[in-house]
């Protein structure tokens, strides 16, 4: 054997053996050789080449990378047209369809076996392969006429240079979708933010930009896959169904949907459905819908064409996810903290299965970064249960005349000044209650569980009774009479009077929850307990300076500074001295050392404890001083181990921190409380 034949013998079984592994990690996703043997393999592969160029296939796995950019794209005419496919958008659309199949077929009893696969969204592709070999790659186009993207295609990792195995037709022509699977779009995406240049608006919209590159380069540094759904021209014999072709495909090499099946008649197709929109979101990429096909291919022969769709075959749409309306008006919402809310009005458009009105913009930051002007035709998506967004503007839509949107300067429900603090996205109305948008929302908070838990009063009585101007403050809830309250929407003389009732229950209460109730910014359940230790009475915390503030735990200069605005606010301390009136009391708290003997502790709790609520051991706890924390550290005091404590345990332990189980727990709390 000659020095030469050696040599291209080992590159062609280093081809054959790279052509395996890229098929088993890119197709299959399955790899069986970690990435550096494959690595090795290629470099070895790649120098072989380098020293003898001759020895260079157009099918080499090194022939991946992109070649010289194109002047323009050469036209490529389909033999046999690229078709597309006939809609049904209910399960009434699809039995119309079994229906017309079944009279035509004249199939009385029996039902029809449909291939389901679901409709991928992205660009249709037709790939042409002589003797095994990948000679042509070309766009769908009008379906008579696509675009020669061979160097584009074969950068495309799924796409298979050469076919593996044997018995393939001597010309096959496959066909299928390119796309770019979610996680690669976010990356590409992230990627695109930090160079500062414009995303894609979506995966199908990167796939069709990557792939329509005249510098093939390009192509191949993005995340492209291919998924095959049937065959064009066929020279030579294949299976007689559709899912046994695609069958063979993907034993060819080629990459096919891991959702195909197939099923019976209509009530299969419907079941395949459900099934699948409910998985869509979970899905990998993004799928407009499900195809079903008529699986035996001598049928789908008998049964032929209309026009540019096969008769045999439907696309059975989900409600878009996307769609494009136009931008009434940017108005600004107000929050409970006064958080100014910029929100798009729009023309209402159905997308995503449900009509939508409103779509929020975050804040003025988004939108900038959209630059989106009342008067812009923009895309909208809503996807799953997530709250609907605005995607991108349509730029060449924009009307004369519109204007960039400004935050106002004051709140649009109360006038107040509008602030907003250099390291904050959000603008906010320094109104407080004063402001009616705060208050409804303020209202729904104090009379929540954790605060004063007035229950009975939900927030749908709260935004008739703020509508009606029967309550402003919290303090009008005191004052509300029967029948105010029996006359409004789905109440009754009942309810009006357990309504009554759980606010007269609620006016003995802790200090602790009244603090909590006021709302004041970033005082949370936990901090407004603390302040409440630490202080002993309301109007020690009212009396307190910044720096008394400071040395609550929890208490930085961010939080003292919302204290301190929040009482200094005149209607703030008339709402609270009216509430006091309406008969809304608590026992101070005696602050002196003995009621704080955890003070400085941090106590950790896991696993599951059985005689107290995780709840009822943390408040506990805390009302002796303690903080109680969420993750083992060198500053732990002690850690409660319950029932089936993992991690956590192990780690105090390895920290050598005191560990008690919950009967050493109940002891302790008991003595201390004394
Ligand atoms: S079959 C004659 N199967 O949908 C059958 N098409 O509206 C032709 N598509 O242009 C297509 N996933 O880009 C088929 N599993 C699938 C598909 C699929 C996506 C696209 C394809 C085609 C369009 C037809």
């Amino acid at each position: 054997m000659s020095q030469d034949t050696s040599v291209s013998q080992t590159a062609e079984r280093l081809r054959a053996q790279l052509r395996r592994y890229n098929y088993q990690y890119y197709v299959l996703d399955e790899p069986t050789v970690p990435d550096a043997e494959y690595d090795r393999l290629f470099q070895q592969l790649k120098s072989l080449e380098t020293d003898n160029p001759e020895l260079i296939t157009d099918d080499s796995p090194t022939q991946r990378v992109g070649d010289v950019p194109l002047a323009a794209f050469g036209q490529v005419s389909h033999e046999m047209p690229m078709l597309s496919l006939d809609n049904a958008f209910d399960a009434d659309d699809m039995r119309a369809f079994n229906k017309r199949l079944k009279d035509r077929l004249e199939l009385l009893d029996s039902e029809l076996e449909y291939a389901c696969e679901p409709k991928l969204d992205g660009i249709a592709v037709s790939l042409l392969y002589e003797d095994g070999k990948l000679v042509r790659g070309a766009t769908r186009g009008d379906g008579s006429t696509g675009e020669n993207i061979t160097q584009n295609v074969r950068t495309i990792n799924s796409i298979p240079l050469r076919l593996l195995g044997e018995g393939y037709p001597r010309r096959l022509e496959v066909r299928g979708e390119i796309y770019m699977p979610k996680a690669g779009f976010e990356k590409l995406n992230e990627l695109a933010l930090s160079r500062g240049d414009k995303p894609f608006v979506n995966p199908r919209n990167a796939a069709a930009g990557s792939l329509r590159q005249l510098d093939s380069r390009i192509t191949a540094s993005r995340p492209l896959e291919m998924c095959c759904y049937s065959v064009g021209i066929v020279e030579g014999d294949l299976a007689d169904t559709h899912t046994g072709v695609l069958q063979q495909l993907s034993g060819w090499g080629f990459k096919i949907n891991p959702e195909m099946r197939a099923v019976n008649g209509v009530a299969g197709c419907m079941e395949y459905f459900a099934d699948l929109s409910e998985r869509r979101e979970a899905l990998p990429y993004d799928i407009d819908g499900i195809v079903f096909k008529v699986n035996e291919l001598r049928t789908q022969q008998r049964l032929g064409f209309v026009s540019r769709a096969p008769r045999w075959a439907i696309a059975h749409k989900f409600p878009a996810q996307e769609e494009i309306t136009e931008v009434k008006a940017i108005e600004f919402q107000v929050g409970r903290t006064g958080a100014i809310t910029p929100v798009a009005r729009l023309e209402p458009v159905f997308v995503g299965g449900v009509t939508v009105s409103n779509a929020t913009l975050h804040n003025m930051d988004e939108v900038e970064r959209l630059g989106v002007r009342a008067g812009d035709s923009v895309i909208i998506r809503r996807a799953g249960d997530v709250i609907p967004q605005i995607v991108s503007v349509v730029s060449e839509r924009r009307p004369e005349g519109t204007k960039p949107v400004v935050m106002p300067d004051t709140c649009p429900v109360c006038d107040s000044a509008v602030m907003r603090l250099e390291d904050e996205a959000v603008a906010r109305c320094t109104g407080g209650l004063s402001c009616a948008a705060q208050r409804k929302e303020a209202l729904k908070h104090y009379i929540s569980r954790k605060a004063m838990d007035i229950d009975g009063l939900g927030e749908k009585l709260i935004d008739g009774l703020v509508e009606r101007e029967l309550v402003h403050s919290p303090a009008d809830l005191y004052h509300l009479k029967h029948l105010q309250l029996s006359k409004m929407e789905r109440m009754g003389d009942k309810s009006a009077v357990n309504v009554l009732n759980s606010i007269d229950a609620s006016k003995q209460t802790e200090l602790p929850r009244f603090i909590y109730a006021l709302g004041i910014r970033e005082v949370g359940e936990a901090t407004a307990r603390t302040l409440a230790m630490h202080f002993g009475s309301l109007e020690a915390v009212q009396a307190a300076d910044e720096e008394m503030l400071q040395q609550t735990p929890d208490v930085g200069p961010v939080v003292a500074r919302y204290i301190l605005s929040f009482f200094r606010q005149p209607h703030n301390l008339e709402v609270i001295q009216a509430i006091r009136d309406a008969g809304v009391s608590w026992s101070n708290i005696e602050v002196s050392e003995q009621t704080v003997p955890l003070d400085g502790q941090t106590w950790v709790l896991t696993g599951t404890l059985e005689q107290l609520t995780r709840n009822e051991a943390k408040q506990r706890l805390q009302n002796l001083g303690a903080k109680v924390a969420g993750s083992v550290s060198k500053k732990t005091s002690y850690v409660v181990a319950g029932a089936a404590a993992g991690s956590k345990l192990e780690k105090a332990e390895s920290l050598g921190i005191d560990v008690l189980d919950e009967a050493q727990l109940i002891e302790r709390l008991t003595e201390l409380e004394g």
